[in-house]
């Protein structure tokens, strides 16, 4: 049985099979989204990095396994040369989907990756015949502050000026963005959250239910030419209620460890100024900001009108909880994912 054949029945197959050009298949979401195209019946064809993985850890066989099922191309996807080489290798695609994006939210990656590589690969995709794309960003660049959601927004920017068919999906928070505690609390320390715990919000997508969203706007015509804000099924859940949950699930009493925002200032303002002697330090800078982002914006609709992240506003897809996932790890039914970063 390949995973493809894993995935749940509601993944049904698709009126219109295409081939799809696929952009960050060995990524998280890449990866699922990879399997629910193949089980819809779309040829895949994933254009991957010689070292992929976290870390480049992936071997050529892990990356068979992986994305059994689909076609795997090897090259380069920031130089247009070998995207039309090695990549699209002068055939005809309907469809580009991409899942591609910076590992590390550093500014010259974010660059490279979220809006150069993706202006490369439009047009060599437009070139290849496709006529449809779907952009997987993230719900964070309706407040950009970052580097990454920048360059993220300049190339959705590019993608929504094309002509071409679009879909940019922009979720909330994934399961293993929120599951970086589970361990240390497990292991008998407490649950961390910044301020009293209440200051965010989201809807957490688990990847198979985000990659479900992502394979169907190939085939529905209400997610043609439209920004699309996603998020799990049920409430909106803050830190403080991800911490009650893991506890209770351990069968503990809750315990947590505040932190005050007023600390994540102290280090990004530090941080901030030794960066602009030393530049390894202005990448450490940036990536406390992107935490300091993280801990006290809400991964939610905004409401630009009043400024507030709006719950009900967000919608939602899908069925797993991150609750759900939760139990599973507890149970030792599923491991949790780390990247090459932790914050986001
Ligand atoms: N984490 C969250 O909670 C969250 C929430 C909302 C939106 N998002 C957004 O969702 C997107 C995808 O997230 P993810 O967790 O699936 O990402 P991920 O696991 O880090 O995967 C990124 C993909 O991009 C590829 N990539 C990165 N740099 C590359 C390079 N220089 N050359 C070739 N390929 C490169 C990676 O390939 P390799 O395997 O070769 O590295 C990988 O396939 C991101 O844009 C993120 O901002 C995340």
């Amino acid at each position: 049985m390949t995973l493809a054949d894993a995935l749940p029945a509601e993944l049904a197959p698709s009126p219109n099979p295409r081939r799809v050009f696929l952009l960050g298949a060995t990524g998280t979401i890449g990866r699922a989204t990879a399997h629910a195209l193949l089980r819809r019946g779309h040829e895949v064809v994933c254009f991957a990095r010689p070292r992929a993985g976290v870390g480049g850890a992936l071997t050529a066989a892990d990356r068979g396994r992986l994305l059994d099922g689909a076609t795997v191309r090897v090259g380069d996807v920031t130089d247009a040369a070998s995207l039309a080489r090695d990549g699209f290798r002068g055939g005809r695609f309907d469809a580009l989907v991409s899942c591609l994006a910076s590992r590390t939210g550093a500014p010259d990656d974010a660059w490279a990756i979220d809006h150069r590589a993706h202006v490369l690969a439009l047009e060599a995709a437009r070139r290849a015949g496709v006529s449809q794309v779907v952009l997987l960003s993230a719900i964070c660049v309706q407040k950009p502050v970052l580097a990454f959601q920048q360059a993220k927004l300049a190339f959705e920017k590019v993608l929504l000026e094309s002509g071409l068919r679009y879909s940019i999906v922009r979720p909330t928070a994934f399961f293993k963005s929120l599951s970086g505690q589970v361990e240390r609390v497990r292991r008998g320390q407490p649950f961390l959250v910044f301020g009293n715990g209440t200051l965010t919000a989201c809807k957490p997508i688990s990847d198979d239910d985000l990659a479900a969203y992502l394979a169907d706007c190939l085939d529905d015509r209400d997610r043609a030419d439209r920004i699309l804000p996603i998020g799990g099924p049920g409430d909106a859940i803050t830190p403080l209620q991800q911490g009650e949950r893991l506890f209770a699930l351990l069968g503990r009493p809750a315990r947590f460890r505040h932190v005050p925002v007023a600390l994540l200032d102290a280090v990004v303002a530090t941080l901030g100024s030794a960066g602009r002697v030393v530049p390894a330090l202005a990448r450490k800078a940036e990536l406390a900001r992107i935490g300091r982002y993280y801990a006290t914006e809400s991964m939610l609709v905004l409401d630009p009108a009043s400024g507030r992240y709006n719950a009900a506003a967000t919608p939602s897809t899908g069925s797993e909880t991150l609750f759900d996932y939760y139990a599973r790890l507890v149970a030792g039914e599923a491991g949790p994912e780390r990247g090459d970063h932790a914050v986001f």
